[in-house]
């Protein structure tokens, strides 16, 4: 397993280009099952998380084909001859759920292995399921799997309410509810850009669809859909992951196709935090106001108040702040795992379940670390940039799920980093 070692560096400066939105492009490629037309994503994420939903979507026979670089991705579901998305795949890559919304739409049924837990908590996904039933569907949990069948072979609309905001659940069903005969209301939607993003290319391919955005979306279901083109939208956790660069190293960043509507609540903290963000025509532009950062406290939220993936990034800059903060994580129940490898670092963090109160230190010193998720290891990164000495990171194939061409991408603002394979 690759590790990745860092060495402080001083202040960082540069730009680095943000690519298309992992969470955006998983939900984006189970809508190519809607259609037999082509549908082709640019600006697509060249990430190990896409290679695996490519496998996935290929094994249920629609083709899809990596080009230029892996910025496009053109897909193809003219013919669908499985409706199973095996235990394999999908043990190890939660998003396979999202092809059973497009599956169930398209031909009436779909046989989904349940995801099972990950490492920042149980994750169930009842309330996909759920709205799958609301829709008509009638499921059966057996041996693991979901085996989802539309009685005549159509979902039919309905309204749903979530009980809680839950980004995936409203994607699975606005996916299905495009085809489903009649109207869907998702009532407490999640309001994430992904969500939008999904919204805006389901209606290139000619889907009716109102109030993406705010908490309630409104579906009129039709009998087909074509194909579209659609460019991914700008990956706002990359995005704000790198904006921390020069708060926790000193310098100035431009984050290349950076938005202030994709991090408002993240970027006001920041601004707290005494980090000043500016947008440029070019993209974000971010820089601290003064020598040191100052504490903050911050809860995470559903969209759009403060991300959950970004808290872990967020905890390593408050590590080298100037007094106590206290972070609480509301979204998952075991998100602090980057806690105790951040302490190895010479942190000052107490975790009392779903509250982290860390006193920053003036310096983290370098260690040998271990990334335990996605977000924790690039926070791990991002602390041993500051650090003095150096910092291995091990496990990282946690950050190449989440983090396209990051040693290049971080050596292009003066970053001493380098991948140790092992
Ligand atoms: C998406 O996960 C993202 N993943 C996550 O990003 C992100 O952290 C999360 O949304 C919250 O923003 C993708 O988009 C691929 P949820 P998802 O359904 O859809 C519980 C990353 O680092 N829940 O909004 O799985 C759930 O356990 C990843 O890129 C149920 O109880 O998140 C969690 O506690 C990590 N039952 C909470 O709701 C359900 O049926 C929010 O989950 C569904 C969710």
């Amino acid at each position: 397993m690759d590790s990745i070692l860092v060495k402080g560096n001083g202040p960082l400066n540069g730009v680095i280009p943000i690519a298309g939105a992992k969470n955006a492009c998983l939900t984006l490629m189970p809508a190519t099952l809607l259609s037999e037309e082509p549908l082709t994503l640019t600006n697509a994420p060249r990430l190990s998380d896409i290679a695996t939903m490519t496998q996935l979507l290929q094994s249920l026979g629609a083709e899809v084909a990596s080009m230029q670089n892996g910025l496009v991705l053109a897909m193809s579901s003219h013919k669908v001859d499985n409706h199973t998305a095996d235990y394999e795949i999908v043990r190890k890559f939660r998003a396979s759920i999202l092809v059973l919304g497009p599956l169930l739409a398209r031909d009436g049924h779909a046989i989904v292995s349940l995801p099972g837990g990950c490492a920042i908590g149980a994750r169930p996904v009842d309330l996909h399921l759920k709205a799958f039933e609301s829709m008509g569907a009638e499921l059966e949990l057996r041996d693991g799997y979901v085996h989802a069948k539309a009685p005549g072979g159509r979902l039919r609309g309905a309204i749903i309410e979530f009980p809680f905001v839950s980004v995936g659940a409203t994607e699975n069903a606005l996916l299905a509810a495009t085809l489903a005969k009649g109207t869907t209301v998702l009532k407490n939607a999640a309001r994430e850009p992904e969500i939008v993003d999904l919204a805006v290319c389901l209606r290139r391919m000619g889907a009716q669809i109102d109030g993406e955005g705010t908490s309630t979306i409104t579906i009129q279901g039709v009998d087909r859909l074509g194909g579209a083109t659609h460019p991914v939208v700008t990956d706002r956790i990359e995005l704000g992951t790198y904006m921390l660069l020069p708060a926790i190293c000193g310098g100035e960043v431009e984050c290349l196709g950076g938005k202030m509507s994709l991090v408002g609540a993240f970027a006001e903290k920041l601004d707290a935090a005494g980090v000043s963000v500016v947008e440029t025509e070019r993209g974000l532009k971010v820089t601290r106001k003064n020598g040191r950062v100052n504490a903050v406290d911050v809860v995470t939220e559903p969209f759009p108040g403060f991300p959950t993936d970004l808290q872990a990034q967020m905890m390593a800059l408050l590590c080298t702040a100037d007094g106590t903060s206290v972070l609480e994580e509301t979204i998952f129940e075991n998100r602090f795992m980057h806690a105790p490898e951040l302490v190895r670092m010479g942190a000052k963090i107490d975790v009392h379940g779903g509250h982290a109160t860390v006193t920053g230190v003036e310096k983290l010193r370098g260690a040998r670390v271990m990334a335990t998720d996605l977000r924790a290891s690039v926070s791990l990164i991002l602390a041993g940039l500051a650090a003095e000495g150096e910092t291995v990171v091990s496990r990282v194939y946690h950050l190449d799920r989440g983090y396209e061409r990051v040693e290049e991408k971080l050596r292009g603002v003066g970053a001493l980093i380098e991948r140790i394979s092992a």
